[in-house]
């Protein structure tokens, strides 16, 4: 059983259509394995967080609410998490024997992932600290020395964060990835089918290149199944409530922001001239 289909061209050519079906299931359940594994390591295993002291100035005056995320980035990413959601009802359920008219509202889900993603990318490149989501040296140095902690090894303590943690960082990536490549693929798809955008055209490509680009639209959207399951096991676990409601609110108390964040790092809008403000 191959993790591809494949059918035979007008021209007789072995072409894959795309991909099998039963990689819906290996996504999903691997992304329960991941929560479990995770929800019993931090349970048992895994030792207290501490950080190393802050390098920023000892007395700062902080507000009871630091901002986190603005009203156009929380629209933004509420706007996304809907469109992903139908995007993956609308594609999978179909193939696990829910029958219905899918199609017109997954291409009309793509359009609005697509134009979201159009509005973050400017949003996040001119408005917000374009460089808070990549990771930087000290999340490196950080990342080896909580290994060697996790491992029992006896080393310096890690800093506190800056705005993201690591793990953030490298998840947006690995979703901006699989996000870029669904929609890219999605958008050529659409020439497959009617839309409001342009007339049909599947002749657009051969068959062998539509089948490679079915396959990569199915294989990005299922690992988003993955991807989204391990999202929201993060954003309901507790110790995370704070930095979900944010993402409703807008603002986390300033116990939390100096528990988890060195403000030197990820400082508040005029107390500090280094690292990214609180306000991105
Ligand atoms: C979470 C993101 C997405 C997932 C999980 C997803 C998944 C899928 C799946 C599994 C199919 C069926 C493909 C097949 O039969 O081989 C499909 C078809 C399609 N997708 Fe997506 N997709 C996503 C995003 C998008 C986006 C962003 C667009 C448009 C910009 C789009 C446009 C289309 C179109 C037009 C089809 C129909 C192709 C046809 O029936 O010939 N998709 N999608």
């Amino acid at each position: 059983m191959g993790i591809l289909e494949w059918a035979t061209s007008p021209l007789g050519q072995r072409v894959p259509i795309h991909i099998a079906w039963f990689l819906i299931w290996v996504a999903l359940i691997a992304g329960l394995v991941f929560l479990v594994v995770h929800a019993i390591y931090i349970r048992y295993f895994a030792r207290e967080q501490e950080f190393a002291p802050e390098t920023s100035p000892a007395k700062i005056e902080l507000p009871a609410r630091i901002p986190r995320h603005s009203l156009a980035a929380r629209l933004f990413h509420w706007i996304m998490a809907a469109a992903i959601f139908v995007l993956l009802f609308t594609a999978f359920l179909p193939k696990l024997g829910i029958k219905f008219n899918w199609v017109t509202y997954h291409w009309i889900a793509g359009t609005v992932l697509t134009a979201s993603i159009l509005f973050h990318v400017i949003h996040a490149t001119f408005y917000l600290d374009f460089w808070s989501i990549w990771p930087d040296r000290f999340d490196l140095e950080d990342a080896r020395k909580r290994l060697q902690r996790c491992l029992g090894k006896s080393t310096a303590l890690p800093r506190k964060f800056g705005k993201y943690p690591l793990e953030n960082k490298l998840y947006h990536g690995v979703v901006m990835l699989t996000g870029l490549a669904v929609i890219l693929t999605g958008i050529f798809m659409m020439f497959r089918v009617r839309t409001i955008f342009f007339p049909r055209n599947p002749y657009l490509f051969s068959d062998m290149t539509w089948g490679m680009m079915y396959v990569l639209h199915g294989l990005a959207g299922v690992g988003l199944i993955t991807l989204v399951i391990v999202h929201v096991y993060f954003a309901i676990r507790p110790e995370k409530l704070p930095i979900t409601a944010s993402m409703i609110v807008g603002s986390m108390s300033r116990e939390f922001y100096l528990k988890e964040h060195d403000p030197a790092r990820w400082a508040v809008h005029g107390l500090s001239s280094r690292g990214d403000t609180a306000n991105d």
